[in-house]
């Protein structure tokens, strides 16, 4: 696949994955993206999972006609990428391996010495390939410390790491947002202030194409995708609604949700998203509370603490430093409710959190008080908004 006259697509997909970084499901598989800038000299930028080494060098091959790359540009270390460096170094042993420092102190750590030569490059820093200049720009802890970009100032084009990636093969078909929104709030979510640095750092150059290390490659109303960046990394509002997260043991919260999804909908709340913790992908839920401004957690005392599925989804929240919403909590105890207590203690040290004043208490089953407790958390909810 071409992407400019000289630069051209090697990356493969995988439709064997079951976990991708060994927790987010990946129904459409996963791309493992790697270029090749064709100039005077040849450059490879980064590698791909190790269990496509094989493929990732017959297109490699291909795309060389009977040439050899000069250099292989390791823009992220994490295997997804790297993990096909052994097998590139027994291809090429004279390609020269460019990277930083932190860069060759993981790659001694993942894989050993490597014989190849070596390239060390600086933040800032050019590497000429002949017409094609590669300029790095430092992106470290998004997410990982060694993170670099290069921007080709001859085709304006973005090597971009990790960011801007989605989850999904590149031949699947579906909403780039979606994916790549989970892909952020997953992976990427903790580290808003350093996205917002790179974005700083991207925000002069005249950036024509994007190619991240997985999905698609952007070519098209990039401001779009650059909007969606800059709103994810500073935490702000994306939609307009109301997520509500919780669990339910013997369906009796789930009725007191649904009662308030009803009554958000009728006092003419636009969307309402119902997530079962239990029940629905865990980076699905991250993704919806970070979309919306106002997250309603419903949940049982258990063992004098709250449901394992919303301690795992508060935690998966404020690990990724949760700021800036409005936050409402419904509990459910048959004997000493003590849930609201037990969640609101988790975001004591969130930033800009404003807790809602009406709160719901349910009984073991929803009755004429919590019913009410409802209607007012509801009326609330749509005052403020
Ligand atoms: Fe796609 Fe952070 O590796």
């Amino acid at each position: 696949m071409k992407i400019t006259e000289d630069i051209l697509y090697v990356g493969v997909n995988d439709r064997e994955i079951d976990l991708f970084e060994g927790q987010y499901v990946v129904p459409e598989g996963m791309a493992y993206n790697s270029y090749v800038i064709l100039d005077e000299k040849i450059a490879v930028t980064d590698t791909v999972d190790a269990r496509f080494a094989d493929e990732w060098l017959s297109n490699i091959k291909n795309a060389l006609d009977g040439k050899s790359p000069d250099y292989l540009i390791i823009h992220h270390m994490e295997p997804d990428h790297s993990s096909s460096l052994a097998a590139f170094c027994e291809a090429y042993p004279e390609a020269v391996i460019v990277g930083n420092a932190k860069t060759f102190a993981m790659i001694k750590a993942f894989f050993g010495d490597i014989k190849n030569p070596k390239l060390t490059v600086k933040d800032g820093e050019s590497l000429g390939l002949g017409r094609h200049w590669l300029t790095f720009v430092f992106a470290p802890m998004v997410h990982w410390p060694e993170v670099m970009l290069s921007f080709d100032s001859a085709d304006n084009v973005l090597f971009s790491a990790d960011a801007f990636g989605k989850f999904g093969a590149l031949d699947a078909e579906e909403d780039w947002a979606c994916e790549a929104r989970r892909y952020y709030f997953g992976i990427v979510g903790k580290y808003g202030v350093q996205v917002q640095t790179l974005l700083g750092k991207a925000k002069d150059l005249p950036i024509d194409i994007i190619c991240p290390l997985h999905g698609p490659i952007l070519k098209e109303n990039l401001g779009y995708y650059l909007d969606l960046y800059k709103t994810w990394s500073s935490y702000d509002v994306e939609s307009d609604g109301v997520c509500i997260a919780y669990t339910s043991v013997y369906g009796n919260t789930k009725k007191a949700v649904e009662l308030l999804k009803e009554k958000l909908l009728e006092k003419g709340c636009k969307k309402v998203v119902l997530n079962d913790l239990a029940r629905e992908d865990m980076a699905e839920c991250i993704e919806d509370a970070f979309r919306y401004g106002t997250l309603v957690l419903a949940t049982t005392t258990y063992n004098g603490d709250i449901f394992p599925f919303m301690k795992q989804f508060i935690d998966g929240l404020t690990e990724r430093f949760y700021q800036s919403r409005r936050l409402a909590f419904i509990e459910n105890g048959s004997w000493g409710p003590m849930a609201i207590k037990k969640m609101k203690a988790h975001f004591e040290n969130s930033k800009n959190i404003i807790f809602a004043d009406s709160a719901v208490t349910v009984r073991s089953a929803l009755d004429e008080t919590s019913i009410a407790q409802i209607e007012a958390l509801a009326a609330e909810l749509m005052d403020k908004r």
